[in-house]
């Protein structure tokens, strides 16, 4: 394997709905996810996220089983409903005082907190006015943002606004699959552009509030996107995709507009993006990292099953494929490490000048528990070898990428698949609450502990 460079970072992630549990404890209010578990048939077997890993009673050996592993680094979340409840005015303290625990917990075992504020659960009061298509909840966010940075800004370095905001606006706005549970792509653009107003709004708060200079990041979902065939329709679709699920997300941060082409493609069906004066400015706030989620990549074809180039609507088809022939996951998705390298370069070439560090990686496969609850994952360990390996040969290749990140430390509530689909490092024994470490979870630990040993070695 290519060597990484001799200070990168080897974490675990998690985020605060999959795993705490407590829902309605120390002053919790409910956030989407959790109405969204209600509603008939939205998540598998009717799972919901009230005990989860019942992390919040059981945060301090979890801190020691991911600083015991050998990990450095822990991407952690933290609820909006549990710190501000309704999503307006004063803070929780005791909603803080569970973070507050934690990130000392993880200092005192010499591990980087790395925190994210959003990770997808809004809570259901501003939901209720109008939840991210509207407007408001930007400031909102940057209110919240603010109230976290004064209890944890002396302690905290790394601060992550939004995690993945296409799975926020699309999955939950236009797909429906995620919360809210919405279908409108029209109120999925106004999402990612008030997700993104409130990352740059959130970004200048921080700065101005900093007492020690702060790591602030976004972190993208992102994956290569070629044309199916080289044929015309295909490489107009391929594009198409590539607008609305990759510069969406970076040109208005990194480059300070939205890109002209997606622009185009939504005016040719009646959607504007809701920006005002300001705004562009305000969100290409600089950064000093950018985050990048990879679990796999699609090709895009512009002909529909019957080989249509245009759907009802007359507007052109623009479908995601498989690559087919390639191993799949638990989740059937395909596994394909040489496009994680590919999009880091791209990612350093087309927007150089921020770092990057992979900030969720990893997969789900059919876990089968031995007597003693120990599973031999051969394939996730080589999921995440071969992953950590593309990473390297991008770093080789010139992409600054810096740290790297597994989903995820424990088996969690994995949003719609409920607890079916197991991503973890650490198996969870839901009847019991029982941790056990898996073989992928040690051999990323050892891989972390044996590169801090060749930086000491000098
Ligand atoms: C990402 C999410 C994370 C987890 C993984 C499998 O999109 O950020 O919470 O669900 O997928």
């Amino acid at each position: 394997m290519a060597r990484l460079p001799p200070d990168f970072r080897f974490g675990a992630a998690t985020s605060a709905f999959q795993i705490e549990g407590a829902p309605a404890e120390d002053g919790r209010t409910a956030s989407i996810w959790d109405t969204f578990c209600r509603v008939p048939g939205a998540v598998a077997n009717g799972d919901t996220g009230d005990l989860a890993c019942d992390h919040y009673h059981r945060m301090p050996e979890d801190v020691a089983l991911l600083a015991g592993l050998g990990l450095d680094s822990y991407r952690f979340s933290v609820s909006w409903p549990r710190v501000q409840p309704g999503g307006r005015g004063p803070a929780n303290p005791a909603g803080l005082d569970f973070y507050d625990r934690l990130v000392d917990e993880l200092l005192a075992r010499g591990v980087t907190p790395w925190l994210t504020l959003y990770h997808w659960d809004l809570p259901q009061e501003l939901q209720d006015a109008g939840g991210w298509p509207a407007r408001d909840t930007a400031f909102r966010f940057a209110d919240y943002a603010e109230l976290v940075h004064e209890r944890l800004g002396d302690r905290v370095e790394h601060w992550t606004t939004l995690n993945e905001p296409f799975c926020s606006a699309v999955l939950g706005h236009v797909e429906g699959v995620h919360a809210p549970g919405g279908r409108s792509l029209g109120e999925g653009v106004r999402a990612v552009h008030h997700l993104h107003l409130g990352h740059g709004l959130a970004v200048r708060r921080l700065r101005a509030a900093a007492r020690r200079p702060l790591d602030l990041a976004v972190t993208h979902l992102l994956g290569t996107g070629d044309p199916a065939t080289a044929h015309p329709a295909d490489v107009a679709a391929a594009r198409r995709a590539d607008a609305f699920g990759f510069r969406f997300y970076l040109d208005p941060i990194l480059r300070g507009g939205y890109p002209a082409d997606l622009n185009g493609d939504l005016a040719a069906r009646g959607i504007e993006i809701p920006v005002r004066e300001g705004d562009l400015e305000t969100i290409a706030t600089p950064i000093d990292t950018l985050g990048v989620n990879y679990y796999r990549s699609m090709r895009f074809s512009g002909t529909d099953e019957q080989g249509a180039t245009s759907d009802a609507d007359g507007l052109p088809v623009t479908r995601a494929l498989p690559h087919g022939g390639l191993p799949l996951t638990g989740l059937g998705w395909e596994v394909m490490p040489h496009d994680l390298t590919a999009l880091l370069l791209r990612v350093s070439r087309d927007y150089p000048g921020v770092p990057m560090v992979v900030t969720e990686n990893g997969a789900a496969y059919e876990d089968r528990p031995d007597a003693h609850g120990f599973v031999e994952d051969t394939d996730r360990t080589a999921y995440l070898s071969a992953h950590l390996a593309a990473v390297a040969r991008a770093h080789a290749g010139g992409a600054d990428v810096r740290g790297y990140f597994a989903w995820s430390l424990l088996d969690n509530f994995e949003w719609a698949y409920g607890y079916d689909q197991r991503f973890g490092l650490v198996r969870v024994d839901y009847a019991t609450q029982r941790r056990t470490p898996k073989r992928s979870g040690l051999w990323l630990g050892e891989t972390a502990r044996r590169s801090r040993a060749r930086r000491t070695a000098g």
